[in-house]
Parts: structure tokens; C-alpha cells; sequence
């Protein structure tokens, strides 16, 4: 199993840790008065959270979800697989997904599908990275951190076959 090779720093800690400010104080003024649910995907979405999170003054309740596509095949169709359901409740309840990056956006179509169908009031996506040029379906995050090209992305939290999540800065894979 080979690491790659890794770029230099695309984006630093210090932006990633603005940016969360930033968002954190957009989604306290957005939802004024309500109490919201932030659900993580696991695991990339796991510091970006942490740093949103922190940010957001709001009563609040956190889970997580784990999720993996049925193979290259069969991506197109949206077929996605939940290894970790949801443990609270969700009917009735204003929901914000928070992801490492919207890359086909074939997952977080399928996940707005599945918590419209448990009965979410409200869903927004709040997504650390944006790869627009990756788009197979048509999906918009309501937050974003930050927009990248069409390049391999890792560390804050993505990985190359499970590598480099923990590392405090994004960079690329530069060769496998
Ligand atoms: P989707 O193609 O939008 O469904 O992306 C789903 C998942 O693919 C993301 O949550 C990431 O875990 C992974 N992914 C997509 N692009 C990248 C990347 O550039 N680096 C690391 N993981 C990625
Ligand atoms: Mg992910």
C-alpha cells in the first residue's frame, strides 16, 4: 500500500478556522431562534464539523452517518449505502449535513433524499469543499468552505485510502 505523494499547502488551518467562523455565524443568524440538528458524514466530515460546530450559537444536537457507494458501476444511479443510520429523531426537525466536499454530489442527493423521507422539516448542506467540475447531479451546498479544481484533495479530514485525514491543512495527492 503506497501513501502518494502530496502537494504543498492549498489551504491553512488559520483559513479553514475563519472560514468555520464565518459560517458558524452565518448559520446562527439564518436559523435565529431555532434548534437544529447538524449531521456528520463520516468520516471526513469529523474536524470540519468540529470547527463549525464551535462556531454556531444555537441550541443544538449533533449525530452522524456513515455512507458508502454501491462501486464505481453503479454511482451514476445514486445508489448509496448506510453503514451508520441516524440515532435521534429526525421528524419535524430543521437539518444542516455537514461534508468533507461535494465532489459528484451523488451521496448528498441521496442522503437529502433519505432524511426528507424521515421526515426533516428543513435540510441544508454545509460542506467544507466544493469540486464543481466533479458535478453529476444537480446539487448545490448551501454552505461552503472553499472552491477547489478538479485535483485528488487531502488531509482536514480527507483521506487517500484512509491516509493523511489528520493532517491541519488541505493539500493534494500528487501522484499514487
Ligand atoms: P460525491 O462524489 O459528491 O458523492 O463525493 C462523495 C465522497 O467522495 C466525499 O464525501 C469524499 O469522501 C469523497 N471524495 C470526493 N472527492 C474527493 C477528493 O478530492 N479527495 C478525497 N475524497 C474525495
Ligand atoms: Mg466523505
Amino acid at each position: 500500500m503506497s501513501n502518494g505523494t502530496i502537494g504543498t499547502v492549498l489551504i491553512t488551518e488559520e483559513q479553514i478556522r475563519e472560514k468555520a467562523k464565518e459560517i458558524g455565524a452565518q448559520i446562527t443568524k439564518d436559523y435565529a431562534g431555532k434548534e437544529i440538528i447538524l449531521i456528520g458524514i463520516l468520516r471526513g466530515a469529523v474536524p470540519w464539523m468540529a470547527e463549525v460546530m464551535k462556531r454556531i450559537e444555537l441550541d443544538m444536537v449533533i449525530d452522524f452517518m456513515a455512507v458508502s457507494s454501491y462501486g464505481a458501476a453503479t454511482k451514476s444511479s445514486g445508489v448509496v449505502k448506510i453503514n451508520k443510520d441516524l440515532d435521534v429523531n429526525i421528524d419535524g426537525r430543521d437539518i444542516i449535513i455537514v461534508e468533507d466536499i461535494v465532489d459528484s454530489g451523488v451521496t448528498l442527493s441521496y442522503l437529502e433524499g433519505y432524511l426528507q423521507s424521515r421526515g426533516a422539516a428543513s435540510i441544508k448542506l454545509c460542506s467544507l469543499l466544493d469540486k464543481p467540475e466533479g458535478r453529476r447531479v444537480d446539487i448545490k451546498a448551501d454552505y461552503v468552505g472553499f472552491t477547489v479544481d478538479d485535483r485528488f484533495i487531502v488531509g482536514y479530514g480527507l483521506d487517500y485510502d484512509q491516509r493523511y485525514r489528520n493532517l491541519p491543512y488541505i493539500t493534494w495527492l500528487e501522484s499514487e
